[in-house]
């Protein structure tokens, strides 16, 4: 298969098109407007299922085969949805077994969207027919350029107590642990009774009257992942067989919790996204996490951001639209850190059903003056002066340990502290490197570290399988690593690391940790680092010093003198331990002295607020450069080099203005 960047040679830019909404003459005004704005690709048919097939069997392809030569003839590429994600409702009644099912044992009804159980095998045969019948339909079509699966698996229904899924897990099970004595050792059930004598005495975990099982919860939660990607799966083998070389790909959301988008991301040609901060509150930092975490999923690959929208949405309580080019600017964002496309939810505002309010590129009033419709106008222009950019890379020497499966487990309740959040913690790491604008790829345990200088895991609580042997070895070769309190504690099936925690990382970190602390919200401790002194909440480790030494001191309650932060040499590298939660300016200063010992340094230098990312391929180095601030920034350029403002069309040197709210893209030209 080609590379994406040369399915897609420019930046792609366009939405979701829903002609089934609309008239024939509609069609053609879409047309002609996507043409005036720079559309290039939209994504056809996402829900389109009931009236792409009417009755059992009843096919009717026709309106498709129109709207499919129209974008066509218009320039505009089809991303071919494989209209799976809400099914009729026919199916729905002729077979109430393919219904999802909630953890009271409730139907869900039919008359919103993704109703279906992921395993009915009914709706599995229903989607193969639907499917083959697309493949086999479009497969040479000139307007085809990649298949839309289904459609944000798990957003609404992530998981499913229908008889159907039982089975599926009773099936799961024995194919995990082949026996249920495995099954029973793995999830420790000699604890409160809990023994099983077959895998069929497996009930769901829905209805306990206290705390259940905590393997059993963590295996329910991969089981259902697994169940919605071999969903996936089907449909991806149809539409492989049936036309291999169009890419294949479904719509990711954020880090969204049920779903393991790393065991996914291997099965898609391109990491797609929907993105929806919100204007009042959302952040340009939170965002870029998010970025980074999609582009970090296929390994650096570019990603697609396949949903935004261009002003409101229509499903937070009150919902602003965003201001005036802050659409642009967010983009951008987009697009420096690793993005190739641009596309929205929706083409065109619908008339009726729950999304009416929810903006679009065109909005109700259909006017070509509209600010949405002039600034979609604007971007889509802009970005096609951008094609050199299309499949460079971030080049990243820092990294940041994520992993679904430990953020299942640290939540689940029974813990020294049941308040602790996950992601909370990931981000008070990460916020040291954006701030300085270094870039950070986020990256599996047991992921490949050979390329990273500088490593934090925060609160890695589960270390599973070959993971200790990892990151000991990423240590080993010169790497520095950063672990957080409660890391290193539990198995894959969430059972203690016996021994002294945090067990397979004691030899790295040359400590061991006695007892933990937990501080209820408001309570505090205090960190001294030579003369410098932090508050820290949340979590206290007592500590011994193996081969460690003590880099910071906790200052009061029973356990004050003892070490709080933790550093040791370990092979060529050194790993460091924060055995608590210290106040963000101790992790900026932990991490930026540890960048300034690798020579980590950011692209160039800016004030506050700017965002700097390089992207880089054979095609040139770029930097893009978006400027948060309400008044222009001054930004000093690595004086080496010159550049091209790729929007001007302008050559720049040494440093540059970016004005408020506004953004600018840089193509090296030549080393001086
Ligand atoms: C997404 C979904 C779209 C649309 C959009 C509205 O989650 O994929 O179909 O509903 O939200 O924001």
């Amino acid at each position: 298969m080609k590379a994406i960047s040369d399915i897609l040679p420019h930046i792609a830019y366009g939405g979701d098109y829903n002609p089934e909404q609309w008239n024939e003459k509609v069609w053609y005004e879409d047309a002609a407007l996507m043409q005036k704005a720079g559309v290039n690709l939209v994504s056809v048919g996402i829900f389109s299922w009931a009236v792409l097939e009417r009755e059992e069997d009843r096919f009717d392809f026709t309106w498709l085969d129109k709207v499919m030569n129209i974008l066509h003839e218009h320039g505009v590429g089809v991303c071919l949805a494989t209209a799976t994600a809400s099914p009729p409702a026919w199916l729905s009644r002729k077979y109430p077994e393919t219904l999802a099912v909630d953890d009271k044992g409730v139907p869900y009804s039919f008359g919103s969207r993704q109703h279906y159980s992921p395993n009915s095998s009914i709706y599995r045969r229903a989607v193969k027919k639907l499917v083959t019948k697309l493949a086999e339909r479009y497969k040479d079509h000139p307007a085809l350029k990649m298949w839309h699966i289904n459609n944000e698996y798990g957003c609404h229904v992530s998981e499913c107590y229908s008889q159907d899924s039982l089975e599926a897990f009773h099936a799961w099970l024995r194919r995990r642990y082949q026996t249920i004595d495995t099954l029973n050792e793995k999830w420790g059930t000699n604890f409160w009774s809990q023994r099983y004598n077959y895998f069929d005495d497996i009930t769901f975990l829905s209805n306990t009257p206290t705390f259940p099982n905590p393997g059993q919860q963590l295996d329910y939660k991969r089981f259902m992942n697994d169940s919605l990607l071999e969903l996936y799966m089907v449909e991806k083998k149809i539409l492989r067989d049936i036309t291999p070389d169009v890419p294949v790909f479904t719509n990711f959301m954020f880090e969204f919790k049920p779903l393991n988008y790393f065991s996914w991301a291997p099965e898609l040609d391109v990491v797609t996204w929907d993105t929806y901060p919100d204007p009042r509150e959302g952040t340009p930092e939170a965002h870029a996490l998010q970025h980074d975490l999609m582009r970090s999923l296929k390994h650096g690959q570019p990603f697609l951001v396949m949903e935004q929208v261009t002003s409101h949405v229509n499903w937070r309580d009150i919902n602003v639209p965003k201001k005036p080019g802050e659409m642009r600017l967010w983009s951008y964002s987009a697009i420096a850190r690793g993005s190739d496309g641009i596309m929205f939810f929706q083409w065109r505002q619908s008339r009726a059903g729950a999304e009416k309010f929810h903006g679009a590129m065109v909005p109700h009033s259909g006017d070509e003056q509209s600010r949405t419709y002039r600034e979609v106008q604007q971007l889509g222009q802009e970005l096609k002066q951008l094609d050199s950019l299309t499949g460079a890379v971030v080049p990243a020497r820092a990294a940041i340990i994520f992993d679904w499966e430990n953020w299942w487990a640290v939540e689940m309740e029974g813990k020294p502290h049941n308040k602790l959040s996950y992601l909370e913690q990931v981000k008070a790491y990460y916020h040291t490197f954006y701030r300085r604008n270094i870039a950070v790829d986020f990256v599996q345990p047991g992921g490949d570290l050979s390329s990273y200088d500088l490593v934090a895991a925060p609160m890695l609580y589960m270390v599973k399988n070959g993971e200790k042997k990892n990151l000991e070895q990423f240590v080993e070769n010169g790497g520095t690593l950063v672990v957080s309190f409660f890391s290193g504690i539990v198995d894959e099936n969430d059972r203690i690391h016996p021994d002294y925690y945090p067990e397979p990382l004691r030899h790295i970190l040359g400590i061991h940790v006695e007892e933990f602390v937990p501080m209820a919200g408001g309570e505090w401790n205090q960190l001294s680092a030579g003369t410098d002194h932090y508050r820290c909440t949340t979590w206290s480790d007592v500590i011994h010093l193996e081969t460690a030494e003590a880099a910071a001191y906790f200052t009061e309650d029973w356990y004050q003198g003892r070490p709080a932060v933790t550093t040791n040499s370990y092979g060529k590298g050194k790993a460091v331990y924060v055995g608590t939660e210290p106040e963000q300016a101790f992790i900026d200063d932990i991490l930026t002295g540890l960048m300034r010992e690798k020579g980590i340094t950011a692209p160039a230098s800016a004030p506050p607020n700017v965002e700097i990312v390089e992207r880089t391929s054979g095609k040139g180095n770029h930097l893009v450069i978006v400027n948060h601030n309400q008044e222009e920034a001054r930004i000093e350029l690595d004086s080496g080099r010159s550049y091209v403002d790729l929007l001007a069309g302008t050559k720049v040197e040494n440093e540059v203005i970016v004005q408020a709210v506004d953004v600018l893209v840089l193509r090296q030209t030549e080393q001086k």
